[in-house]
C-alpha cells in the first residue's frame, strides 16, 4: 500500500527518488522520506504529509551539498499500518549503520521487538518496519546482504524492502515476500521501486522479483539469490505502456483523464479477442482447451471492492448467457470459510493491481483445493498474474487514480467475452453469438455518447452537492451498477452512499427516507423496470430527491423522477458499462464540487496488500 524507490548509478539519486515517489504517491500518502548515501553516513530526511512536504525540507539543502550530489539512496511513501502517520513513524528507519524501508506488515514484531529491546535497543517510533531495521542491524557485521537475509529468516509476514548501510556506499539490498519489487535496469544504474510506474520515466527494461528472492544492486550489476536457495535468474521484460500514459495529459484529475480514456481502454481490452464469423471470444490466455471449457461445471470469481463488484456482473451473464453456475465471493472470507472447490471449479480472481492481498489469499487457497485458477488482471507482471499462470490481461493502461474507473469497465467487457465463451460451448446459438459480439464491439460507441454527456451530468451533479447521504437502487444487472456507483460516491466525496437491491428497500432501509436523502435509481429499459419504477414512486412518496438512470427517450420514466441522466438503449448487460460511466462522473463532479482531493481521498490506498 505504501511505495518504494531506490537509487543507485550515475546520476543525483534525489531528483530520481522523488519523482518516483510523486508517482507512487497514489499508493499511500500520509508521509514521505529519503535515505540518502553521503561521505559522511546516511543522512534521513522525513516528513508528514505528502511528498511535496519532503521536497520542501530537501531544499534547505544547498544545491550543491553532498545530499543532493550522492549517486544512491531509497525513498518511501506510506499508508499507515503500525502507528498513526507521523514524521516519527514515516520511513526509512534507521539506525546509526543501516538504513530502510519497507512494504508489507511484520506479524511477529512484538515478539522481535522484546528481544531487540533485551539486547539495548531503543525504538524511535510505532512501527513494525522500526523492528525490521534494528534487527538487521543487530546482524550486520559489515555485510548488508547476510544481514537483511539473516533478519528474513527471523520474520514472520510480508514484505517488500530496501535497505543500505552506512560502510557500504552505492549499494541497494532488496527482498521481497508478498510485496512487489521491481527493479528498472539502465544503463550503469538501477532504480528500484514497488511499482513499474517509478521506473518507467527511465527504463522500460524491468525485472520483477519473485517471493523470497533477495538481491544486491551496485549500478548496473544485480546479483539476485533466493532467501530459500543460491543464485537464481530472472529475465528483465518490457514494460508495455509509455511514461505519457502515466502522465495527467491535461486532465485536472487522473479520475478524470482515466474516466475519459475509457472508450479506448474497452478497445484495447477486447482487441483480437473477437471472432464475429464464429459468434465467440477468443481468451488463449485461459489456456483451456474446448474440452476443459465443457467440462467445467462452475465459475467462481473472487475479488475487492470494484472488482468484486464486476465479478457480479461476470456472475449474472454467465448464468443468463451460458447456463453455467456462477458465484462470485469476497475474496477476503474466501479462505477462512473454507469453500467447497474441486477440480471441475473455474476460480476467476479479478484484481487491476494483480497485488490485493485478500484476492491473492483466495488464489492460494482454490490452488491448494485442486480448481483451474485463472487472474484477470490489469497489471502485466503483478504477483496474481504471475501465481495464477493462466488469465485474461485487461490492457486498460496503468490506473493511478485511487477511485477504479477503467479497471471496472475493462473487467466488464472481459467477462462479458468470458460469458460469451462459456456460452457458446454450451447452449448458445453461432448467431446469438454474432449479436452478443457486436454488442461487446458497440461498448467503446456507448460510452463516447455517456462521455459526450459530461457537462450535462456536471449540472445535475450540482443539484446533489449539499447533501450527506444517499441511496442508490438497482436491479439484476443493474444492482452491481448500483453498488459500484455508491462506492465511487463515498470514495471520492466523502458522502455517505449505500446501495440496495432496489426490492430491499421495503425491507427496512426505507425508514431513513425523507427529504435529505436522495436516491440515485438505476431504471433503464429492461426486465425489472417497471418494477424499479415503482420503488422510484416509492422514494418520491418520502420526499426523497430522485436522480434515475434512464434510457434514452423513455418520457415515461423522466416523468417519474426529479432529474434523469439518459444512457443509450442496449440490452442491461451491456448497459452496465454506460450506466456506471454516467455514474463515475456523477461522483467525480460532485467530489469537485465539494473541493475534496479526488485522485487521493483520505485513508485510502490504491493497492491494498495487507489483509
Ligand atoms: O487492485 P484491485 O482491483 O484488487 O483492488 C481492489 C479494491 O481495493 C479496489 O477496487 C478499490 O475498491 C477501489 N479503490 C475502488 O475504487
Amino acid at each position: 500500500m505504501c511505495g518504494i524507490v531506490g537509487y543507485t548509478g550515475n546520476k543525483a539519486a534525489v531528483p530520481v527518488l522523488v519523482n518516483g515517489l510523486k508517482r507512487l504517491e497514489y499508493r499511500g500518502y500520509d508521509s514521505a522520506g529519503l535515505a540518502i548515501d553521503t561521505p559522511t553516513g546516511i543522512l534521513v530526511e522525513k516528513a508528514k504529509g505528502k511528498v511535496s512536504e519532503l521536497t520542501k525540507l530537501l531544499a534547505e539543502h544547498q544545491e550543491d551539498s553532498p545530499i543532493h550530489k550522492s549517486q544512491a539512496g531509497i525513498a518511501h511513501t506510506r499508508w499507515a499500518t503500525h502507528g498513526p502517520p507521523t514524521t516519527e513513524n514515516a520511513h526509512p528507519h534507521a539506525s546509526s549503520r543501516i538504513a530502510l524501508v519497507h512494504n508489507g506488515i511484520i506479524e511477529n514484531y512484538k515478539s522481535l521487538k522484546g528481544k531487540l529491546e533485551a539486547q539495548g535497543y531503543n525504538f524511535l517510533s510505532q512501527t513494525d518496519t522500526e523492528v525490521l531495521a534494528l534487527l538487521v542491524d543487530s546482524h550486520y557485521d559489515g555485510d548488508l546482504f547476510q544481514a537483511l537475509s539473516s533478519a528474513l529468516k527471523e520474520v514472520e509476514g510480508t514484505f517488500g524492502v530496501a535497505c543500505m548501510a552506512k560502510d557500504e556506499p552505492g549499494v541497494l539490498i532488496v527482498a521481497r515476500r508478498g510485496s512487489p519489487i521491481v527493479l528498472g535496469v539502465g544503463e550503469n544504474e538501477t532504480i528500484v521501486a514497488s511499482d513499474a510506474s517509478a521506473i518507467i520515466k527511465h527504463t522500460r527494461q524491468a525485472i520483477y522479483l519473485d517471493d523470497n528472492d533477495i538481491a544486491k544492486i551496485k549500478g548496473g550489476d544485480i546479483d539476485i539469490r533466493s532467501l530459500d536457495a543460491g543464485v537464481v535468474s530472472r529475465e528483465a521484460s518490457e514494460i508495455d505502456w509509455s511514461p505519457d500514459a502515466a502522465e495527467k495529459g491535461g486532465y485536472e484529475h487522473y479520475m478524470l483523464k482515466e474516466i475519459f480514456e475509457q472508450p479506448d481502454a474497452i478497445k484495447n481490452t477486447i482487441r483480437g479477442r473477437m471472432d464475429a464469423e464464429r459468434g465467440t471470444s477468443m481468451l488463449g490466455g485461459l489456456g483451456l482447451t474446448p474440452r476443459e471449457i465443457v467440462d467445467i461445471q462452475r465459475l467462481v470469481i473472487v475479488g475487492c471492492g470494484t472488482s468484486l463488484n464486476a465479478g457480479m456482473v461476470g456472475e449474472f451473464a454467465t448464468e443468463d448467457f451460458a447456463g453455467l453456475a456462477a458465484e462470485v465471493e469476497q475474496a477476503a472470507e474466501f479462505r477462512y470459510r473454507n469453500p467447497i472447490i474441486n477440480s471441475k471449479d473455474l476460480v476467476l480472481a479479478i484484481s487491476q493491481s494483480g497485488e490485493t492481498a485478500d484476492t491473492l489469499a483466495a488464489v492460494r487457497e482454490a490452488t491448494e483445493k485442486g480448481a483451474l485458477v485463472a487472474g484477470l488482471v490489469n497489471v502485466v507482471g503483478s504477483t496474481i498474474a504471475r501465481e495464477t499462470g493462466r488469465g485474461v490481461y485487461l490492457h486498460a493502461g496503468p490506473e493511478i487514480s485511487v477511485a477504479s474507473t477503467k479497471a471496472f469497465t475493462c473487467q466488464v467487457a472481459t467477462l462479458l467475452m468470458v460469458a460469451l465463451k462459456f456460452a457458446r460451448s454450451r447452449r448458445m446459438s453461432v448467431e446469438q453469438g454474432r449479436r452478443f459480439v457486436q454488442e461487446i464491439e458497440s461498448l467503446p460507441g456507448l460510452v463516447k455518447q455517456v462521455l459526450a454527456k459530461d457537462k450535462q451530468i456536471a449540472e445535475v451533479a450540482a443539484r446533489y452537492v449539499q447533501y450527506e447521504r444517499m441511496f442508490f437502487i438497482g436491479r439484476g444487472y443493474l444492482y452491481p451498477v448500483a453498488m459500484e456507483g455508491a462506492l465511487k460516491l463515498k470514495e471520492i466525496s466523502y458522502i455517505h452512499a449505500e446501495a440496495y437491491h432496489a426490492a430491499e428497500l421495503k425491507h427496512g432501509p426505507i425508514a431513513l427516507l425523507e427529504d435529505t436523502m436522495p436516491v440515485v435509481a438505476l431504471a433503464l429499459e429492461g426486465p425489472g423496470k417497471e418494477k424499479t419504477i415503482g420503488n422510484i414512486k416509492e422514494c418520491s412518496a418520502r420526499n426523497a430527491r430522485v436522480l434515475g438512470i434512464i434510457t434514452e427517450g423513455d418520457e415515461e420514466a423522466k416523468s417519474e423522477v426529479d432529474d434523469y441522466i439518459e444512457i443509450p438503449a442496449c440490452r442491461l448487460h451491456a448497459a452496465v458499462i454506460p450506466a456506471t460511466v454516467a455514474l463515475q462522473l456523477f461522483s467525480y463532479h460532485v467530489a469537485r464540487l465539494r473541493g475534496c482531493p479526488i485522485d487521493q481521498p483520505r485513508n485510502l490506498a490504491k493497492s491494498v496488500t495487507v489483509e
